[in-house]
């Protein structure tokens, strides 16, 4: 018999669903940013109580400080299955994809392009788009208005010789489907371009192959993984090697550092390693093998996942498919392999803003916006004040909380 997610346990390791306050919301919101296991909290809490220094000195508590950021560096790049030198923590993917952007922009001449698109969060179009002011042409791969999907036989009529850089995300927070983001950075590579993926949107689902898929760079937060407010933004170590030193001058370069002028949040590194001890608990509850390291016992997880997230999504979208004013965006199915369990939709005479406000009454935690996705709601021909309705359900989420929530959209949609 095939192992299932123990949901139990799970719910039982964040401290929100045990707090009478916090517990009966049901949350969907997650794509906002999730919910943070005890495992965090703690090593927070440890770290602001024992260790409030500055770390890497030469007394105990800054010791441990330095110890205790560094095993956060080291555990998350076993997780991610990356080098220790291959990546930033900053404070938000929006940040780091400035930073990013200002790091590689002497690599470009003028006239030189590169292409962004409409499906995307702002943070990895925005921080691009800037980059005319220098006489870089940027140029707009566009979703189907029909499909919600970028299509990569629209992608190969943009590419031409002065093409440079490829910004794309690996899911989109509104519209959710999985962009083969293989096939994009192998077309890319055969013409000397470079692929800046966004994982923001993936991340919390799944733990992508950074290496395999051959990403240049890619970008997540981890306060939508379960983490604190931090975001990583990993680099190939011989891309970083090239990037502008933003930060002080250093007597050798200390690669990645150069590209983060303002360095990690302490605190927030310190119990960032909080996240894999969550992920080994979650490991040791359902698995005995040991003879694993944490990016591979991380895939075993996230298969788990994988199957309880497809099946609230079932649950989910089969209701939301008998509804007739409902027009849901993008593939309309469960499948884990198409789409992320992130729902976003429009109500037929009814406002997105309506339904989040009651929807917030009756004890369920869900938005209406553009979610800075506003050229993808655009691209739909959807209204951004108004926006969509979005559902995004992670693995804490049960099935009576989706449950809830479709006997509240049976009465008010
Ligand atoms: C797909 C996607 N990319 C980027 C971002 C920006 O992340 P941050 O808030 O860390 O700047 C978000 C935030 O919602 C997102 O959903």
């Amino acid at each position: 018999m095939s192992k299932s997610l123990d949901i139990e346990f799970v719910r039982n390791k964040f401290p929100v669903f045990q707090n009478s306050k916090t517990k009966d919301l049901a949350f969907f919101e997650n794509a906002g940013g999730t919910y943070v296991p005890d495992t965090v909290i703690n090593k927070l809490n440890k770290f602001m109580t024992e260790t409030k220094v500055q770390p890497y000195g030469d007394f105990a508590s800054s010791i441990q400080a330095g110890d205790e950021m560094d095993n956060s560096i080291n555990k998350i790049a076993e997780l991610l299955n990356i080098g220790t030198d291959e990546f930033i923590i900053g404070p938000s993917t929006t940040m780091n994809m400035f930073l990013l952007s200002h790091g590689i922009k002497h690599w470009l001449n003028k006239g030189d392009e590169i292409i962004v698109t409409n499906q995307d969060h702002e943070a990895n179009i925005g921080a691009w788009r800037k980059l005319s002011d220098e006489e870089i042409t940027i140029k707009e791969w566009t979703l189907n208005k029909d499909s919600a999907e970028l299509e990569v036989e629209d992608l190969k009529l943009l590419i031409n010789e002065k093409t440079k850089i490829i910004c794309v995300c690996h899911t989109s927070n509104i519209v959710a489907s999985i962009n083969n983001l293989s096939e994009i950075v192998d077309l890319a590579h055969q013409n000397n371009i470079k692929v800046v993926g966004d994982g923001v949107a993936y991340m919390a689902h799944d733990i992508a192959d950074l290496k395999g898929i051959g990403l240049d760079f890619y970008g997540f937060s981890l306060y939508k993984t379960f983490g604190p407010h931090l975001a990583l933004l990993y680099g190939r170590k011989e891309l970083l090697e090239e990037t502008k030193n933003l930060n002080h001058e250093f007597l050798s370069k200390e690669i990645p550092l150069t590209l983060n002028p303002g360095g990690p949040n302490h605190e927030e590194l310190a119990c960032l390693s909080g996240l894999t001890d969550y992920y080994e608990d979650i490991y040791n509850h359902h698995f005995s093998d040991q003879n694993l390291n944490l990016y591979e016992k991380g895939k075993k997880i996230f298969k788990l996942v994988y199957s309880h997230e497809e099946q609230l999504m079932e649950k989910l979208l089969s209701f939301l498919k008998t509804k007739n004013n409902v027009t849901l965006i993008g593939k309309s199915t469960h499948l884990r392999n198409e789409r992320m369990p992130t729902v976003s939709f429009t109500v037929k005479n009814k406002s997105s803003l309506s339904i989040a406000q009651e929807a917030g009454k009756n004890g369920i935690g869900i938005r209406n916006g553009d979610f800075y996705a506003w050229r993808c709601l655009k691209g739909l021909g959807i209204d951004t004040n108004d926006g969509v309705i979005r559902i995004s359900m992670v693995h804490y989420n049960s099935v009576e909380e989706v449950e809830k929530l479709i006997n509240f959209l049976d009465i008010s949609i």
